[in-house]
């Protein structure tokens, strides 16, 4: 594949959504030019970095390569958009990827205490009922061997209802929610788009959290919409785009990406029946088979960061302001760092996989994230015998977020 082709080609939402092609590719990548130069047409330039030790090298240091200037790839013409939309500003929204210390260590630890193992484990009890509601719901209609859509009826909504639980929201809005961000993750997908494009998207929600901000200013609970929509920094209120922002990076972040990591999981534990019986024998191993979903899927393919000043990577000089792509499903396929990268097991050991990034970006949400892929697979794998795949499964066209748009299910339960 000539050069340009290869470049075209990584930004391309249709790689992804191809995962011959997308691993092809980094493949080629990271054996040939693990820090490739890339000028796909229609894209401002950016490093190319696909090995697993490299990705970990720029995170760790996040002085030097920042967070504000890019986060992930646009087009030149939507970013052109966005900047008339937002007065000149580059990011439609400013939230937790878009800001860099001391701004970052300030919003994060606004929430990070809703997001940690312990109090989580209050709950526990509720996602666990979620996950027992989906299943039944699945088992439902699925039943007498009807064919049913396990992304449609099972994947999108649980991980929607626990972020809803958690930021307090009503089930009401459940639809709502889930229409507006599809459209906003749904990249170059047409048929994820549905009318409505990024800006949209974000407006509507903007929209939709003014009400819910304005609604816990006067009735405070205790849920982290209320944390949001009354935070304070050295005693100020912050600003309402930042208000805005985090919601929309909670409710966005915490569903798409848990809901590809639980489908992808799915299809793969289906693709490789000895890791199922494994993990029916042996149900207590989820917490590593939900890390190898992650390892496998990689739901976000990529980050960027901004050097700020000159920096030696391999045999590359990477320039002050030029713009890296952290590729995490490449790095999550490097043999450098993982025994037979291309074989799925569910109990592999050790995983440091970068399906959640790393550094003091990694996903806020990763422990609610295990917590409730690990509570769902366990639900699963006591109530279903097993699944057959009966249609075509396709993937969301998009490189960025996303993972299975379809995938065609019998169940046959335990
Ligand atoms: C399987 C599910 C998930 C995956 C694969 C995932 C993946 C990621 C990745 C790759 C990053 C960027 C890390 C970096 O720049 O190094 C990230 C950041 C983030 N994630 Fe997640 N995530 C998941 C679930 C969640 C959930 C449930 C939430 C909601 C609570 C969430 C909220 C966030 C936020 C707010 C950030 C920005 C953190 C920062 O910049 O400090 N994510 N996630």
């Amino acid at each position: 594949m000539p050069c340009s082709d290869l470049d075209d080609a990584l930004a391309s939402g249709k790689t992804y959504a191809d995962l011959a092609t997308q691993h092809a590719l980094f493949s080629r990548l990271r054996d040939e030019d693990p820090v490739h130069w890339c000028e796909p047409a229609g894209y401002r330039p950016f490093w190319a970095v696909t090995r697993h030790a490299d990705i970990i090298e720029i995170e760790r240091q996040h002085d030097r390569f920042i967070n504000k200037l890019r986060t992930k790839l646009l087009t030149i013409e939507f970013e052109t958009k966005v900047r008339e939309a937002m007065a000149g500003q580059p990011m439609l929204v400013r939230t937790l990827p878009q800001m860099d210390n001391p701004d970052h260590k300030a919003y994060r630890a606004l929430t990070a205490a809703w997001f940690q193992p312990r109090q989580l484990a209050n709950l526990e009890d509720r996602i666990a009922g979620l996950a027992r509601q989906s299943v039944d719901r699945m088992l439902e209609v699925g039943a007498g061997g009807r064919v049913f859509d396990f992304v449609d009826d099972v994947a999108l909504w649980y991980p929607l209802r626990v972020i809803m639980t958690i930021l307090g929201l009503p089930e009401k809005d459940e639809a709502r929610l889930l229409q507006i961000t599809q459209a906003y993750f749904g990249g170059s997908d047409p048929e994820m788009q549905r009318g409505a494009d990024l800006i949209d998207a974000t407006m509507a929600l903007v929209d939709y959290f003014k009400e819910v901000s304005r609604d816990r200013r006067q009735n405070p609970r205790d849920d982290v919409a209320t944390i949001i929509a009354n935070s304070t920094i050295d005693g100020v209120p912050i600003g309402d785009l930042e208000t805005y922002s985090y919601y929309i990076a909670l409710i966005t972040a915490g569903h798409d990406t848990t809901s590809a990591t639980a489908a992808g999981g799915l299809l793969a534990l289906i693709e490789n029946p000895a890791e199922w019986r494994k993990l029916k024998a042996h149900p207590e191993g989820v917490d590593k088979a939900v890390a190898e979903m992650l390892r496998w899927v990689s739901p976000v393919k990529h980050f960027f960061r901004a050097a700020t000043t000159d920096y030696q990577l391999r045999d590359k000089t990477i320039k002050a302001g030029d713009f890296l792509m952290m590729c995490y499903p490449s790095g999550n396929r490097d043999a450098a760092a993982f025994e037979q990268p291309f074989e799925f097991r569910a109990d592999r050991t050790p995983n440091r996989h970068l399906g959640y990034g790393y550094g003091i970006h990694a996903c806020i949400g990763l422990h609610l994230a295990n917590l409730e892929l690990q509570i769902l697979f366990r639900e699963i794998v006591a109530r279903v015998e097993r699944f057959e795949l009966a249609g075509p499964r396709t993937w969301v066209e998009t490189a960025f977020l996303g993972g299975l748009k379809h995938l065609p299910l019998t169940v046959r339960p335990a």
